[in-house]
């Protein structure tokens, strides 16, 4: 497999896993009923397979791995904190209120982790 095709891959799946994250999160701060719709129920799963499916084969091709590379080890990180603080955003037992905070944290979150990814860096080379 083409190494770039499958960079693409992981790039794709990430904008749409955000943007659905997103779109879940906004519909859930306004009380509407997102997991009726299929799409918005069962996509996210299959596109965050992908995503790391690709990241898992990127991380053998190209011999940088978590816990060796400073920036890997930072995604793994932040992706747990990412979905720590997803799960508290969506959760069906989440009081109300506490939901915009989640939501901003995790939003917060998986920024950080395009930053590293982008500049390869854990501190997005300001230090
Ligand atoms: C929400 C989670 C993630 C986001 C937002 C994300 C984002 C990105 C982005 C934007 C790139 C392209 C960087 C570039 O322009 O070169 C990238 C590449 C990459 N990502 Fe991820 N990623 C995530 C999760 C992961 C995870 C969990 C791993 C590994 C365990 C991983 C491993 C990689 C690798 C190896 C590359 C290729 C870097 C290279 O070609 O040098 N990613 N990621």
């Amino acid at each position: 497999m083409d190494y770039l095709a499958v960079k693409t891959l992981h790039v794709s799946c990430v904008v749409i896993s955000i943007s659905l994250f997103g779109l879940c999160g906004l519909l859930q701060l306004q009380s509407k009923p997102w997991r009726q719709w299929w799409l918005l129920r069962v996509a996210p799963h299959i596109i965050d397979t992908v995503l790391l499916g690709a990241a898992l084969w990127l991380v053998w091709r190209s011999g940088q791995y978590p816990f060796v590379q400073g920036w890997l080890t930072a995604k793994v990180l932040a992706l747990l904190l990412y979905i720590g603080l997803g799960m508290r955003a969506l959760g069906r037992n989440t009081p109300p209120a506490q939901r915009p905070s989640y939501f901003a944290a995790a939003l917060l979150s998986v920024s950080y982790i395009v930053g590293v990814a982008l500049t390869r860096s854990p501190s997005w080379g300001l230090f």
